[in-house]
């Protein structure tokens, strides 16, 4: 496996991969998440390059950049048994030197959810996502479920700006009691890693009423507001049922469609969502 910082080394890297290159972008301390990305690249590319840069414009001013966990070691370990070929582990003067000033900004999709409660997330994501597309040139790029709004966003940005790239979307990885795996899940503690399970509980009740024939979006949201409100360590941020592909709200469910939740618990921002088909 190969690992490269500079802009240089990764260009002459990836000279040495040839066929389709799949890309992961991630920003390090790897769950099984990022691991079934990396390994469905492997399936269906010729070679895989995963990234690890932890972003700094994707986080606000009272987020958690400096605290955000890292363990590069642990990362190469797991990357190199799940096959990968090559990673990319930029610092930040390699991708903001000194000087930046262009942003690529996604207008309508970015908005709502992710986009109203964390103010220029999705600009420092979709800045940093074309530039990782620009500098490693894959044929596929993977990205996962949970943040299903940045995989909308990247997938209007690529379609917007004309990169020749699949956006590829892989199913959330959960631990056995329901909860999304996320690298923030290391923030709670053993009463809140308890309470956490809250939005898989809640967004499962909505998802079984509708699968019972329940189509009103305001009931399926107002289940989850109740379940999330009976846990006394969640302070709910949204729920949302939207359209899956616009993000628009929706009064009645006909099409496929995103029901989705930010939830504190305690200082820890978790989000999840499911797909209703
Ligand atoms: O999902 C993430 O980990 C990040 O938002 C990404 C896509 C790596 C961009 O920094």
């Amino acid at each position: 496996m190969m690992i490269v910082s500079t802009l240089d080394e990764l260009r002459t890297a990836r000279l040495l991969l040839d066929g389709v290159v799949g890309l992961a972008p991630t920003m390090g301390y790897l769950h099984e998440g990022h691991l079934s990305l990396a390994r469905r690249a492997k399936a269906e590319c010729r070679a895989v390059v995963v990234s690890i840069f932890v972003n700094p414009a994707q986080f606000g001013p009272n987020e958690d950049l400096s605290k955000y966990p890292r363990d590069l070691d642990r990362d190469l370990r797991l990357l190199e048994s799940a096959g990968v070929d090559l990673v990319w582990t930029p610092t930040p003067e390699v991708m903001y030197p000194p000087g930046f000033q262009t942003w690529v900004e996604v207008e309508e999709m970015a908005r709502p959810l992710e986009g109203a409660m964390r103010p220029g997330h999705f600009r420092g994501v979709t800045t940093i996502v074309a530039k990782l597309f620009n500098a490693v040139q894959p044929g596929r790029a993977y990205f996962g479920q949970k943040d299903a709004q940045q995989a909308a966003v990247i997938r209007q940005m690529a379609r917007d700006l004309d990169f020749p790239i699949e956006i590829i979307v892989c199913p959330i990885i959960r631990e056995a009691d329901g909860l999304a795996m996320s690298s923030r899940n290391i923030y709670l503690d053993a009463e809140q890693r308890k309470a956490a399970t809250i939005l898989y509980r809640a967004l499962s009740a909505a998802k079984d009423e509708f699968e019972k024939g329940e189509r009103k979006a305001g009931i399926l949201r107002q289940i989850i507001k109740e379940i999330i409100a009976s846990e006394p360590l969640a302070r709910m941020q949204y729920v949302s049922c939207s359209d899956y592909d616009t993000l628009q709200e929706l009064e009645k469910v006909t099409g496929k469609t995103l029901l989705s939740t930010a939830v504190f618990i305690g200082k820890t921002r978790l989000i999840d969502n499911f797909v209703l088909e």
